[in-house]
């Protein structure tokens, strides 16, 4: 249920592998596109496409009929959205109405039937949805019903590599009954990895799944916050290098080096969402949780920390020409939920700058919308000028005018437009397309000082030596610092 990233990965992965899936998604827009989607499906995922291209005719159907598909298959996979509240509380609107729906499919369904909740959801909540599927189907959940919690570590943009290739799989089962057979599926699918020691199948109780996942992203974005603080220390010590400093870290066999990159930041829609649900959760349950406060203010200190290098450098950001390369929150997606470059991009509008964009991936309408959600303060004021005028006293208008005006600041190019005539140019994503510019293409098509800010370190500082462009890097401690 639900065809997500996740949901969609997850169910092009089975069905290629010859086990029947019916795929649940009530948006019937995007169910047209999966299905027409054999040849592009409706979000970019690195070899999903391929993936879906090896389903044997019949394996994987989509549709919206969630009574017929329950009935007629075994197991049942809530991989529904678990967006934030206005608080950043988890919402559970869509689980909670998926396991609705799945308790009045099985009220005439025979024979046992298994649950999996493979959707982030705080501690408690799978128990939550076997309460709600009993209550619904009048069955008994360890009797009639089986149910675990499957959390999933997929990455967006290696969802594919990460299904076929999984360092584990965690199981949190309410009976033996249901982990075992859960177990045993998995066992099948991964059988040669299993025999090589490449995966592990873990056991363990509901709510100990539930948390594996939320502490498994919480320690990940600490990883990124603890190395982007080491960053800002090593950029105030002339010659330091936070890059050369995490390889002296990483020979400690303890630490593992994977997500110490300093940069802008974390984004998408796991790490900020999830880390502000385990929060709130924690405090709800009595805990101050003081690490997981300290490493989201870090991250959001990330953009404003740049724009202050940039300004200073600059003196001023007003009529600037700002060359952004990267939209994405991270390389290989299109997905721009909570990227640094909308942060970033209408922090500098609002400090006048002029803004010239460029992604591989991301349209640029989309990242006019991401855009417009997260300048609410600048769209009040755009309301409120509107609304002096009764003629277009109207929402819609107002969303209008203020798009347009945004596109007005907002210019969409290739590399060589932004770069054009810009005062600074930030890399915010570190597509593999920027790594071969060349020093000299940005000495030759900026404007003085020609500063070039490298978010991700994708460049070798030293390579810059020779050539008229004040770079500047996350993590290292320039020479007049
Ligand atoms: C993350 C986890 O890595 C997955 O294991 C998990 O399944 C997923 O969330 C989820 O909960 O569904 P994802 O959000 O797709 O995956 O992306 P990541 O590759 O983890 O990157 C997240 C952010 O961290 C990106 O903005 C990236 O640029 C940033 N990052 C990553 C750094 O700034 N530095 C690093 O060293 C690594």
């Amino acid at each position: 249920m639900g065809m997500g990233f996740v949901g969609l990965t997850t169910a092009a992965f089975f069905s290629s592998r010859g086990i029947p899936v019916i795929g649940i998604e009530i948006d019937e827009i995007k169910n047209q596109k999966i299905r027409e989607g054999w040849v592009e499906p409706y979000f970019h995922e690195d070899g999903l496409k391929e993936l879906l291209d090896q389903v044997p005719e019949g394996y994987l159907k989509v549709g919206s009929d969630y009574n017929s598909a329950i009935k007629n298959t075994d197991m049942t996979m809530i991989a529904v959205g678990t967006p934030s509240d206005e608080q950043g509380k988890i919402s559970l609107r869509f689980v909670e109405s998926a396991a609705r729906s799945i308790g009045i499919a099985l009220i005439e369904k025979p024979g046992w039937h298994l649950v999996v909740v493979k959707s982030t959801v705080v501690p408690g909540t799978t128990r939550d949805v076997g309460r709600i599927i009993a209550e619904e189907s009048g069955k008994i959940i360890g009797q009639d019903l089986g149910l675990c919690s499957n959390p999933e570590f997929l990455k967006e943009g290696s969802a594919v590599k990460d299904s076929l290739e999984p360092d584990r799989v965690m199981i949190g089962g309410f009976d033996e009954k249901s982990s075992q057979a859960l177990a045993a599926f998995y066992q099948q699918i991964y059988k040669d990895r299993i025999a090589e020691k490449k995966t592990k199948i873990f056991c363990q109780g509901l709510e100990n799944a539930e948390l594996v996942k939320y502490t498994a992203n919480s320690l990940l974005a600490l990883k990124i916050s603890f190395a982007n603080e080491i960053a800002t220390i090593a950029e105030k010590i002339p010659g330091v290098d936070v890059k050369e400093v995490m390889k002296g870290v990483f020979s400690d066999y303890r630490i593992n080096r994977e997500f110490l990159n300093a940069g802008l930041g974390f984004g998408g829609s796991c790490f900020p969402k999830d880390v502000i649900a385990l929060l709130n959760f924690a405090i709800e349950k009595g805990c101050l949780a003081p690490i997981l406060h300290a490493l989201l203010q870090v991250n959001n200190n990330q953009v404003i920390h740049t724009i202050e290098i940039i300004e200073k450098i600059l003196g001023g950001l007003n009529n600037k020409k700002i060359a952004i390369l990267g939209l994405a929150f991270k390389p290989n997606t299109d997905d721009l939920r909570e990227a640094r470059s909308t942060k970033l991009v209408s922090n500098l509008l609002n400090k006048g700058a002029r803004i010239f964009v460029t992604d591989p991936k991301v349209k640029y309408e989309d990242f006019i919308s991401e855009l417009i959600q997260e300048d609410a303060k600048r769209y009040n004021q755009v309301l409120r000028t509107i609304l002096t005028d009764p003629s277009t006293n109207d929402e819609k208008k107002v969303h209008q005018v203020f798009q347009n005006t945004l596109k007005q600041s907002v210019t969409y190019g290739t590399i060589e437009e932004c770069l054009e005539q810009a005062s600074a140019c930030i890399l915010v994503t570190e597509w593999p397309e920027y790594n071969n510019i060349s020093p000299k293409t940005f000495q030759s098509l900026m404007r003085e000082p020609k500063l070039l800010f490298d978010g991700r370190r994708i460049y070798n500082a030293l390579s810059f030596k020779d050539f008229d462009v004040k770079y500047q890097g996350i993590g290292l401690g320039a020479a007049d610092t």
